[in-house]
């Protein structure tokens, strides 16, 4: 048992909480399909959660864009994928997989046309080190909501990495991928915590 986890596994977020918008529901179930229920509960959900909390500070940002995008935003990944499959191209190219899933995904459920190119937008982007840049504010909340996941829900990315390589890869994140100040705060808090949890 790890030294951050208490023993205990989080609570599972509850689905009506998390998916307000009308086709968040069915976007969920069809993300669920692809990738696995483990990497949706404790990666997924928590991005749209931060995201929907990053909406807060930008009221003119479109919430349904945002939640969509975060939804969807890692749909092309392959290690999480069902089957997983990890090859270093399919991973490296997941923002642009993903954006193509869900450009032909999004009419199938009558999504409003018009916002379509938004969230292809966020997904292309929202790898910040990659470009293409994000450049609409939905984009740059998807952005910043996946890299504040990664300090909120570290448990998931220490099971991945490992412990010892954790703390690097935030402090590099801490760096150079933050676009938003009140992600980078929050991030910066949750640094610290983890820093004396994991006694550095
Ligand atoms: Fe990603
Ligand atoms: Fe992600």
């Amino acid at each position: 048992m790890g030294a951050c986890d208490g023993g205990s596994n989080p609570p599972r977020p509850k689905r009506d909480k998390m998916v307000e918008t009308t086709k968040a529901k069915e976007i969920e179930d069809f993300v669920r399909s692809r990738i696995s229920d483990e990497f949706v509960d404790k990666h997924i959900l928590l991005v749209v959660k931060e995201a929907k909390w990053l909406c807060g500070f930008y009221p003119e940002a479109d919430k349904e864009v945002v939640e969509t995008a975060a939804l969807l935003h890692d749909v092309g990944q392959t290690w999480v994928g069902k089957p997983p499959h990890k090859t270093n191209e399919s991973n490296e190219k997941h923002h642009i997989v993903g954006r193509k899933i869900a450009e032909t995904f999004l009419p199938t459920i009558g999504f409003p046309a018009e916002k379509i190119p938004n969230v292809l937008h966020c997904i292309e982007s929202h790898r910040t080190r990659r470009p293409p840049e994000p450049e609409t504010i939905e984009a740059k909340i998807v952005a910043s909501a996946d890299n504040l996941a990664h300090f909120t829900g570290v448990e998931f990315l220490r099971e991945n990495l490992g412990e010892e390589r954790v703390l690097a890869k935030l402090e590099r994140d801490l760096s150079s991928k933050f676009l938003l100040p009140e992600a980078l705060a929050k991030a910066e808090k949750e640094y610290k915590k983890l820093k004396k949890l994991f006694q550095v």
